[in-house]
């Protein structure tokens, strides 16, 4: 796709759903006795790989364009699944199905796209041998495909090096098949939309600080389920509207969960205009964002932060690049595992485009402020990267052509209609 700079971006726009309680939503529905009602799904190919899989092992799920019935079996009640299980170009899928998987009285295997199969598992095949399980990298790389032979479980105490909400809710859905008591530790808080919809569906969870235990319950009850709008698709009007000039944008029923909100607070750290509107506290909490042109500035953005940013760190770069002075972000070296290589890739492209950055072991260092020009953006299959530099080509003198542009099916399937119609 070819993007042009604009004028300024006026208007509304309502984000679709969160994708990683979409997920969650299945699963934990599926594992619910009776029915579980979800609104607000997000239908992005990740989410749609989850419902695939659970279909697959003997869920009934209907999928309609204003809800999700999923007619869950109980905590025993998924079958063989009938073949391989595709899970697309879904971490989450992977991991969180891997920690179900490995307590079922069945074998089965998942395999992936190609980025899907260079990303790590041995992250939570370790944790999860822990506790008895049988999984298996077929290649022997520590990546998918993985072959998963189900085996009793036992509880554990997992002290996790990486702050993962995807490890840490491999290893609570583990611990509600282990024969006891099972603990994570984190280093840092990372998302914790587990635990909260675990709880809801009526898991015996509890969290002290960094610490998640789970007991486990002999029945889930399937339960509505209101998705709010994904901030990490919001933060890519969040920055549009901060560095185009003349913008004023209102991004509605967004989910700013603590654990998540990572970009909020670095944006008005920069300088960024940012109302919180209509906020609402129950459950998960939401707001609706009214987000006006501010002129930014360079910060420094480290520790305990990074976990509840780390998928908006692509747009953060850009935001950055558009600021007066220097950004510097570290403790992010997991930024090279997801997607793509997102360190790389984002220097290689915003250097392209005229910006001064510097690619370091766990982050970036970008001197912003020096006017960008259009580049040719290759997704490398990462939906966030693709998103990031059509924001980046609003402010960007020339054309900017990216390649691969349709992968923001991932997570954000009208996303260049929804800038679209906020472009003046
Ligand atoms: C996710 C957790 C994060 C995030 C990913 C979604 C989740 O990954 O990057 O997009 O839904 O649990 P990690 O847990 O590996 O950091």
């Amino acid at each position: 796709m070819k993007f042009q700079k604009v004028n300024t971006l006026k208007g509304e726009v309502t984000i679709p759903g969160d994708k990683s309680i979409s997920h969650r939503a299945v699963m934990f529905g599926s594992l619910a006795e009776g029915l579980t009602e979800v609104t607000n799904f997000l239908q992005g190919a990740d989410c749609l790989s989850t419902i695939d899989a659970f279909r697959k092992m003997g869920i009934e799920i209907e999928n309609t364009p204003e809800k999700i019935l999923i007619h869950g079996r109980g905590l025993h009640g998924l079958q063989a699944p009938s073949s391989i299980l595709d899970m697309g170009n879904s971490g989450t899928t992977t991991r969180l199905i891997s920690g179900i998987l490995a307590g079922q009285p069945f074998e089965s295997t998942l395999t992936g796209d190609a980025s899907i199969q260079k990303r790590p598992m041995r992250r939570i095949m370790e944790p999860l041998s822990m506790m008895g399980g049988n999984i298996v990298s077929v290649n022997g790389n520590g990546c998918a495909p993985l072959h998963i032979t189900g085996s009793p479980l036992h509880g554990i105490h997992y002290h996790s090096k990486v702050a993962s909400a995807q490890v840490k809710s491999a290893v609570l859905l583990a611990g509600l098949y282990a024969d006891g008591e099972t603990l994570v530790t984190e280093p840092t808080l990372s998302r914790n939309h587990t635990e909260i919809m675990l709880r809801y569906f009526g898991a015996d969870l509890r969290s002290e600080g960094k610490t998640a235990h789970i007991i486990p319950e002999p029945h889930l009850e399937g339960r509505k389920i209101d998705i709010p709008g994904d901030i990490s698709s919001a933060a890519y009007f969040i920055a549009a509207g901060l560095i185009v000039p003349g913008s004023e944008i209102l991004i509605k029923n967004v989910g700013i969960n603590p654990t998540r909100d990572g970009i909020l607070r670095v944006a008005r750290e920069m300088g960024g205009n940012i109302t919180l509107l209509n906020e609402k506290h129950d459950g998960e909490p939401t707001a609706d964002l009214l987000v006006k042109y501010s002129p930014l500035h360079g910060v420094t953005i480290e520790g305990d932060i990074i976990p509840a940013l780390i998928d908006e760190l692509p747009i953060i770069n850009i935001m950055a690049a558009c600021a007066d002075g220097t950004t510097i972000i570290r403790n992010a070296s997991e930024l090279k595992v997801k997607e793509s290589n997102r360190i790389d890739v984002m220097v290689q492209y915003l250097s392209a485009m005229g910006c001064d950055i510097t690619g370091t072991e766990d982050g970036m260092i970008i001197q912003g402020g020096q006017p960008l020009h259009g580049t040719e953006v290759d997704s490398h299959l990462d939906h966030r990267i693709a998103m990031s530099f059509a924001v980046a080509s609003l402010v960007a003198e020339g054309k900017t052509e990216i390649e691969g542009s349709d992968v923001v099916t991932i997570s954000y399937p009208d996303f260049y209609a929804d800038l679209a119609h906020l472009c003046q």
